[in-house]
């Protein structure tokens, strides 16, 4: 396999990054303990805020080298106090994730489950956070294995009225869908550098407030590299981290967020919406009938269809990925079932507008090879029971 191959990514991150970020990763080669990274921490951590819409006088953005799940872990096992108990709520794989790794460090985490694409029940969140106090509640924001948006505010709100921390998980929407960080009960949100952000995968980010930073002073970390209140010391007091950082990778998603920043938050939410509106268009138009109707919140990020009659996944990924372009598919309940498509990094509409010619064509070609497979099984049983 040729490692050279320069695929159309259509999946949600890793995504095909701007020449710019491609560029600044080997722009430099500073030593992390020198001037020069302190300055390109300090520089990051101030674009990160700027695209968060938040001020470095309340708030920071500490930035982890690990990918998104480092961004949870971190939160989830530094944040909780000793005995708190924690509350995760889940409708898909990413916050069945969350409620694993808080599982695995706190014994008293409770789960509110509910179905895949199923949209979360604010009625059974409030019951929930009234029989019990919970520290800290986890939501995922995206739920990037059904294309879902979570109603973080109305969640944060109901974690404020009992006094818990919420943490969001905004590893696939952050940057692409809007989410108000200073709404009143969130504290802490984490992201990816490789997602919407569109640098590249292995830097987590975690947004939270001084004050609620400083609060994790008191609490025991329950892991070494992900002790998220030393990272924001060192951070803060060093323009440093704790242990050697991806550099290059800094580097890139310094020059990440430069863009975002240029082009503006909105207008790139905007273009990422207007692209998932043509592809749920040409999707539709072309008989794969999408996850959810219009009456169900969707993000910037992706859409999710169910496969088109007589398509396998597999047939229909390679079959694309032979006419250029990477999708993905489903996983748990969806796996084999559906098919994503995602339009970050420097995707635009005329990739888009090739990907739909190349879809139609694989669509054909994958229900031709199965039909012949078909006829020639039928034949060869002919012949064997002659
Ligand atoms: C919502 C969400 N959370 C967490 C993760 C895990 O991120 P990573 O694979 O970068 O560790 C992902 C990855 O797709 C995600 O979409």
């Amino acid at each position: 396999m040729s490692l050279q191959a320069n695929h159309r990514l259509l999946c949600p991150g890793p995504v095909n990054v701007d020449s710019r970020i491609a560029r600044a990763l080997t722009s430099a080669e500073p030593c992390h303990r020198e001037d020069e990274f302190e300055q390109l921490l300090g520089s990051l951590m101030g674009g990160l805020l700027a695209v968060a819409d938040l001020s470095p006088k309340t708030h920071a953005a500490v930035v982890i080298t690990g990918s998104g799940s480092a961004a949870n872990e971190a939160v989830i096992s530094s944040i909780v106090p000793e005995g708190g108990a924690v509350l995760v709520i889940s409708n898909g794989e990413f916050g069945e994730r969350l409620a694993r790794t808080s599982a695995h460090h706190h014994p008293q985490t409770e789960h509110l489950a509910f179905a895949w694409g199923e949209p979360i029940d604010l009625v059974r969140v409030g019951a929930a956070l009234r029989a019990r106090h919970f520290a800290v509640v986890a939501v995922v924001h995206h739920e990037t294995s059904t294309g879902m948006l979570n109603p973080v505010r109305d969640v944060a709100a109901l974690c404020h009225g009992v006094g818990s921390q919420l943490y969001v998980d905004a590893v696939s929407s952050f940057a692409a869908d809007p989410l108000d960080l200073q709404a009143p009960g969130i504290a802490f949100v984490g992201t990816s550098a490789g997602k919407a952000l569109s640098a590249y995968p292995g830097l987590a980010v975690v947004f939270g407030t001084h004050e609620a930073f400083v609060r994790l002073e008191a609490i025991r970390p329950r892991t070494q590299y992900l002790d998220l209140g030393r990272h924001y010391r060192m951070a803060q007091e060093h323009s440093q981290t704790p242990n050697t950082p991806a550099v290059p990778l800094f580097l890139a998603l310094d020059e990440a967020v430069r863009l975002v920043l240029e082009e503006g938050v909105a207008a790139r939410m905007q273009r990422l919406r207007s692209h998932q509106e043509f592809i749920r268009t040409r999707l539709s138009a072309l008989g794969c009938e999408l996850l959810f109707d219009a009456s169900v919140a969707t993000s910037n990020v992706l859409t999710t269809c169910w496969l088109p009659e007589g398509v396998g996944y597999e047939s229909l990924r390679v079959a694309l990925r032979q006419r250029g372009f990477i999708v993905y598919g489903g996983k748990g309940p969806l796996l084999n079932r559906v098919m994503q498509v995602s339009a970050l990094g420097t995707v635009d509409r005329d990739a888009l507008q090739a990907f739909f010619e190349a879809l139609a064509d694989a669509i054909a070609c994958v229900r031709l090879a199965d039909a012949q497979t078909e006829l020639q099984t039928v034949t060869l049983n002919d012949v064997a029971a002659e």
